[in-house]
């Protein structure tokens, strides 16, 4: 495994158990109702930035009824994991993945964006702050 990889597995399972399935972070579901309080997500598209082993992305989807949500991350074996608790929550055909490097939100159309604890992590020399930290919680239009 990469020395870049900040979230192996054993780490992860870790988390998962403080935070809960599918989350690196503390708040879980509750705080991504929070983030994106005020925005109206059913049926519209959603781009989740650092979207980690997915446990927001499908609370976007699943409890807020977003239309489809695109979860991206660096950490490609962070998704393998998020892909299965999609599965289990029935979401595969409105929930995508993508691994990405560091820099420009990849090119689209979003109804909304948001990142949740995705924002701290900088790498010298690299765009990684770029295109992410530079964007708010959620954008909207
Ligand atoms: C603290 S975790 C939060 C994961 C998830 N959002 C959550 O709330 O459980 C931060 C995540 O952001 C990802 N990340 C860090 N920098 C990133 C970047 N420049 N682009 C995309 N993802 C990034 C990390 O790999 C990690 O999965």
């Amino acid at each position: 495994m990469s020395d870049d990889v900040q979230y192996p597995d054993h780490f992860v399972e870790r988390l998962e158990i403080l935070w809960g399935a599918g989350f690196l972070s503390p708040g879980g579901p509750d705080e991504v109702r929070q983030i994106v309080e005020g925005l109206e997500l059913a049926g519209r598209s959603v781009l989740d930035v650092g979207c980690g082993n997915g446990g927001p992305t499908i609370v976007l989807a699943g409890d807020l009824g977003a239309g489809e949500v695109v979860g991206i991350d660096i950490e490609p074996q962070l998704l393998d994991r998020a892909r299965g608790h999609v599965a289990r929550a029935g979401l595969e055909t409105r929930i995508a993945f993508q691994a990405v490097t560091p820099g420009p939100l990849p090119a689209s159309t979003w109804s909304s964006a948001r990142t949740r604890w995705s924002t701290s992590r900088t790498r010298p020399a690299s765009s990684a702050r770029r295109g992410v930290s530079s964007s708010p919680a959620a954008i909207s239009r």
